[in-house]
């Protein structure tokens, strides 16, 4: 398994947590709890102009953004618990090794078509502009802003040659055209085998995978990409940060990220292999091992047609047996963005909730967008901690500790089979069934039902227990109580095992407390804890959220958001309007021939205007930005036909337009010289 390797270019966020590597997570953890042989690898995405970029934006070196990002983004994921097998980094010596030998080999086998053409460049950086570097509208959707390498609206791969009205991200100038050597994927070429290899699952007339096990949003992008035709795309780039194209006389000539990045999951696994003494093959090129990418869906066309093309080129490698994509998660009302600081950064999560991953793991979990985008707001994060974590989870396991001890000194007590009724058989057989459900849910990638499977027991067991009332028949049925405290104290040790993919730490203290060592799978059923185990004491696994806390988190997030806007920030555009409204607006040239101030107003100048057709006054609200003396002689642009206002007792004949800079500064909108008053504007 893998998970997408995160661009070192920024902080880690929960966006991408619940995107593609809380699902990693959850399965590998499921998965090594079942005793299958599961490797997770991960690693630093280093190369591209996600980091070139960034770098010159801060003006440091990509060595130094990397470094430091590579390791914040480690330290955020150990804080949130995130259990890879290893996690690799692109910018490694080994991995560039890996990279060329993989290229070598592909252009060896005529994987490649190298080309002599005309790419954009921006004259006044000095450079070729691919990818991030060129933007435009995209040809397929329309939206403004797409990339040179992909439309991140509609999902669409791109070339940047594709794009409409590029511009150059370096410098806004519009490209021109020059020169350059690439080496290209024609991945027209493999059009036949990727339809079959998505449409039915089959792969060299084999059955490959079950094409209905794969999402159907990643099926249909895939599809609708090969119907779309399949473009050759270029595998290299003239940039001085990357892995060197290995080739005689490629200066200056790096790999495409593209290609680089997807081979870093199989240097993650040669790194992982050599310091655990195994063998990376068994998992890349034995027959019976499956390959399975999580990602989110921005990835979709990288991993399902690109990164497959590559693999059977080389021609030793196994292909993706599944590739669920999750969709994306929005943020209380809007689109999570760095650039924005639009987010909830890991890093943040953990200093103002230190020791809670879990019930951050729990929410993003619940609204997992899997299917579609979904959103989270920290008012659902109060409602799902307090309702679900503390009310039924957390208060459900500590009556059962608290009463177990009280009763029993802590042991599990004996069952008398006369005083077991029917209720009892209904829990036993629920507890008998979930740990087969939850298993299949995890296995096809269903975690938001899998989570609400697992916690179901613990509703059951919850709600059992408040209806048994044990505290009130103690006194009167000893067997009675013993049976219901056995029953839920089998209830609440199944929980610490169903639960520990999800919520691991929490599943941690559970199985401490019941005394469960090395958990497996296999052990959760109806009779997991034998009368006579003694059960250990409880931290406590739950704190509710005050209101006051999450109302803190909204407004952090839209204090740090707005310190975010860039100084030179424009006003959104305002709701189109017709050419036929524009004609309404009778503007034209006047002159100021008088200004004086508007007694007892302090922003009020009352300006004299010879407008061609009469001489009127006009109130302007520029008293605070300029003297009147500064503005008697100017030219203005006047929109004469407003209707008039009085204002402190004076009529006002139209409005002086002015022009207003992000700093608030006013300046007038001064027709050019040689106009003069009673001049149209249209
Ligand atoms: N860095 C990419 C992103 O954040 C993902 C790379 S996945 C890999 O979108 F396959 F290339 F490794
Ligand atoms: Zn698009």
């Amino acid at each position: 398994m893998t998970s997408a390797l995160p661009y070192a270019n920024g902080p880690i966020h929960i966006g991408h947590i619940a995107g593609a590597y809380l699902p990693g997570d959850i399965r590998a953890r499921f998965e090594r709890m079942a005793g299958s042989e599961v490797l997770w690898v991960c690693g630093s995405d280093e190369h591209g102009a996600a980091i070139t970029l960034r770098a010159k934006k801060d003006g440091v070196t990509p060595r130094e953004i990397v470094d430091q990002y590579h390791a914040e983004m480690q330290e955020a994921f150990a804080g949130i618990d995130m259990a890879f097998d290893h996690y690799s980094r692109t910018s490694s010596d080994k991995h560039h090794q890996v990279a060329q030998d993989f290229f070598l080999k592909l252009l060896e086998s005529g994987s490649f078509e190298v080309k002599t053409d005309a790419q954009f460049y921006d004259a006044e950086a000095a450079q070729f502009l691919a990818d991030r570097y060129i933007t435009g509208t995209c040809p397929k959707c329309d939206a403004a802003g797409a990339y040179g390498d992909q439309c991140e609206k509609c999902g669409s791969a791109l070339s940047p040659t594709d794009l409409i009205d590029p511009k150059s991200t370096l410098s806004g100038a519009t490209p021109v055209l020059k020169d350059t050597t690439l080496w290209y994927l024609p991945m027209g070429r493999h059009e036949d085998w990727l339809r079959d290899y998505i449409d039915s699952g089959q792969f060299n007339g084999e059955k490959h995978h079950d094409p209905r096990a794969w999402k159907s949003h990643v099926n249909g992008q895939c599809r609708s990409w090969i119907d779309g035709g399949l473009q050759s795309r270029a595998m290299t780039r003239d940039l001085d940060w990357g892995v060197p194209v290995p080739v005689e006389g490629a200066d200056g000539k790096v790999l495409y990220v593209w290609l680089d990045a997807p081979i870093g999951y199989i240097t993650s696994t040669m790194e992982w292999a050599e310091k655990s003494g195994q063998n990376w093959r068994n998992w890349w090129q034995s027959n019976d091992a499956e390959l399975i990418h999580f990602i989110g869906k921005d990835n979709i066309v990288f991993h399902c047609l690109i990164f497959p093309i590559l693999l059977k080129e080389h021609g030793d490698f196994n292909l993706p047996t599944n590739v669920p994509a999750n969709a994306f998660m929005n943020l209380e009302g809007d689109k999570i963005s760095t650039s924005r600081n639009w987010a909830v950064w890991v890093k943040d999560y953990l200093s103002d909730f230190p020791g809670k991953s879990d019930e951050l793991r729990y929410v993003l979990t619940s609204i997992m967008p899997e299917q579609k985008d979904s959103e989270f707001t920290w008012s659902d994060y109060r409602e799902r901690v307090n309702n679900e974590l503390a009310d039924v989870l957390g208060n459900f396991i500590n009556r059962v500790i608290v009463l177990t001890k009280k009763y029993y000194e802590s042991e599990v007590p004996p069952i008398d089979r006369i005083k077991w009724t029917a209720d009892e058989d209904a829990i036993i057989a629920a507890l008998d069934s979930a740990p087969g459900e939850v298993a299949e849910l995890i296995r096809r990638n269903r975690f938001r039902d899998a989570l609400q499977t697992a916690m179901g027991v613990a509703r059951l067991g919850n709600k059992y227990m408040t209806e048994q009332e044990p505290w009130k028949l103690k006194k009167t049925d000893e067997e009675r109580t013993a049976v219901i405290l056995n029953t839920c104290i089998q209830v609440a040790a199944n929980c610490s095992l169903l639960l520990e993919p999800f919520i691991p730490q929490t599943a941690q203290k559970m199985q401490a407390a019941f005394g469960i060592k090395n958990a497996q799978w296999e052990q959760a059923s109806g009779a997991m804890l034998q009368p006579g185990a003694v059960l250990g004491d409880l931290p406590i696994l739950f704190e509710k959220v005050e209101e006051s806390t999450v109302d803190a988190q909204v407004e952090k997030l839209r204090t740090s958001h707005a310190s975010a806007a860039p100084a030179a920030a424009c006003e959104p555009l305002k709701p189109m309007m017709t050419f036929d409204d524009f004609q309404k607006m009778d503007l034209r040239v006047g002159e100021v021939i008088a200004c004086e101030r508007v007694p007892k107003a302090d922003k009020l100048l009352q300006l004299t205007i010879r407008t061609g057709l009469d001489e009127r006054t006009v109130l302007s609200g520029i008293a605070e930005h300029f003297e009147p003396e500064e503005v008697v002689g100017r030219r203005v642009t006047l929109l004469a036909n407003l209707a008039p206002r009085k204002i402190r007792g004076v009529e006002s004949q139209g409005m002086v337009l002015m022009a207003e800079s992000a700093d608030g500064s006013l300046r007038f909108v001064t027709p050019e010289e040689g106009t003069a008053a009673g001049d149209t504007i249209r």
